[in-house]
């Protein structure tokens, strides 16, 4: 198991349940203080609690990804507590409901999906950046998915080439691009940021219909959270390495 520096400190988006849960404890069982990130109080410190009952080091940052007043309030506590941050892994993430064809969808489900797997990854990343620029090694995970792959969602022998999820599909090609971008930009800042695929993972995202575990949809966002200075950034990435974009 890789260690990482002694006081690594890492806030999970949507850290109370499902993938960003399972990060957050294989995180905190290699030595990082994990922030656990959840819009729900109550929900939050039920998982903050599971946590500290394994003797893991874990505190609770109250965050709604949509909502600037909650993500500002939140970086302002980081800072107060901690004075850095070197982990953000973006995981929060909605469906906006299965199916539908792209010809009936609403401005309003585009809006709703892309308030929370979009705008929210980029205004919690703005916020946070100037914390992540503090620590040595500062690492930024963006929760994608295979369905954000282009390659592979246009090709009918693939497992996603059947999908029309207009909403969610489009959301995670854009975060793929917003990795991009945002890795040509912190380049330079020694800032490593890479987009992660889980996998078709059970949980209640998608009723649990998932093949997978959290255990090991969680990997992949574990190892970019914690790569090497020599590591790479701006990658999109499952378990077994690049996936194409
Ligand atoms: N499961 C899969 O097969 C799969 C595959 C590929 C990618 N992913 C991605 O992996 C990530 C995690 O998915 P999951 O399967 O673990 O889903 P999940 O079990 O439904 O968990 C989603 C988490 O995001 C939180 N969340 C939703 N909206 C939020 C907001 N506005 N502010 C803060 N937190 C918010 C939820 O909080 P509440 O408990 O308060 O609702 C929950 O903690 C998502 O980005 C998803 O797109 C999942």
């Amino acid at each position: 198991m890789p260690n990482v520096p002694a006081e690594t400190i890492a806030l999970i988006t949507g850290a109370n349940k499902g993938i960003g849960f399972e990060v957050a404890t294989q995180l905190a069982q290699r030595g990082v203080f994990v922030l656990v990130g959840a819009r729900d109080e109550t929900r939050g410190r039920e998982a903050v609690d599971t946590l500290l009952a394994q003797g893991l080091h874990a505190a609770l940052v109250v965050i709604d990804v949509t909502d600037d007043d909650s993500i500002a309030r939140a970086a302002g506590e980081i800072d107060g507590r901690y004075g850095q941050l070197d982990i953000l892994v973006n995981n929060a993430g909605i469906s906006g409901g299965a199916g539908g064809s792209p010809s009936e969808i609403t401005r309003a489900r585009m809006r709703q999906v892309y308030e929370t797997n979009v705008f929210g990854v980029v205004a919690v990343t703005n916020a946070l950046l100037p914390l992540l620029r503090r620590s040595a090694a500062g690492r930024i995970v963006n929760l994608s998915s295979g369905l954000g792959s282009l390659t592979l969602s246009s090709d009918p022998a693939s497992e996603f080439g059947r999908y029309t999820y207009l909403a969610y599909q489009s959301s995670k090609v854009a975060v793929n691009a917003i990795t991009v971008a945002y890795a040509k930009e912190l380049r330079a800042n020694g800032i490593k940021i890479n987009a992660a695929d889980p996998g078709f993972t059970a949980t209640d995202f998608n009723n649990h219909r998932g093949y997978r575990t959290v255990e090991q949809a969680a990997v992949v966002a574990v190892r970019l959270a914690t790569l090497p200075a020599d590591g790479p950034t701006g990658t999109f990435q499952d378990e077994n390495g690049p996936v194409p974009w």
